[in-house]
């Protein structure tokens, strides 16, 4: 795994999107592994910004979201559908019908999952996948467990995850308690990935991650295992490394 330690939240936005535009530079029409939360919003606004300034094009991409919560409407503004059109979508020059992002409200969840990752190998497989991780060391929504989904599935969140997210909710009964999410292997054939983590609260978890140890209990360690994973990480969240 490379690690690039920035400065902070601003700086590692500005690396990662100098990741995503090389990568489009390179293959226009690549397909993007996109993850929610608040760690990709600082480098979604600054490729909105490329993409205005015409120096990024995104007509010909493709894009595929880790998750999305179970059950919850795409119009609730608390959903990875809606946050996806806010932050990223409605602001550069993407296909609507190249996005996709697994159906909150799937009668089928099952059924749901299989289609999602047929999808992404009849596109080809995802060039590069952006990554978030949980305190807990979760990467999408596979949290730290006995044994670790291979294949998109749904999935009940763990506590910790519950907590961290349902500050977004107007209370914690509100916010879904399972969701739809790739699994190990799903992500972990993606092409290249790029997992960032900011602030004091990852700093344990960017500290496992890089203690090379490789646990369920840390899904994110997985990625260890991969030829091209990026870590970009501000200061704090490298603070931690080599104290463990
Ligand atoms: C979001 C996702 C999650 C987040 C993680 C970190 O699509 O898959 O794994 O990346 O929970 O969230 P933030 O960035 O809000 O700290």
């Amino acid at each position: 795994m490379r690690v690039i330690v920035c400065l902070d939240y601003n700086e590692m936005s500005m690396v990662g999107a100098r990741f995503v535009s090389s990568q489009l530079t390179l293959k226009p029409d690549s397909v993007l592994g996109l993850a929610t939360g608040l760690t990709p919003v600082g480098m979604y606004n600054i490729l909105s910004d490329m993409n205005k300034k015409g120096e990024i094009d995104f007509s010909k991409v493709k894009s595929f979201n880790l998750d999305e919560y179970y059950k919850i409407a795409p119009d609730n503004e608390q959903s990875y559908h809606y946050f996806m059109e806010k932050n990223l979508f409605s602001k550069v020059n993407i296909k609507r019908e190249n996005t996709h992002i697994l159906d909150g409200l799937s009668e089928n969840p099952e059924e749901e999952c299989e289609r999602f990752d047929k999808l992404i190998q009849e596109k080809g497989g995802i060039d590069l996948q952006i990554l978030g991780i949980g305190r807990n060391g979760h990467i999408g929504f596979n949290e730290p467990d006995k044994e670790l989904y291979s294949n998109t599935h749904l999935t009940p969140l763990t506590q910790s995850t519950i907590e961290a997210n349902s500050v977004f909710f107007e209370s914690e009964d509100e916010m879904p308690k399972s969701a739809l999410t790739m699994g190990m292997s799903s992500i972990l054939k993606s092409k290249r990935i790029i997992i960032m983590a900011n602030g004091e609260s990852k700093k344990d978890a960017v500290a496992r991650l890089l203690s090379g140890k490789i646990s369920t209990d840390l899904p994110a360690s997985l990625l260890n295992i991969h030829p091209d994973v990026i870590l970009i990480c501000d200061k704090a969240a490298y603070s931690s490394v080599n104290n463990k």
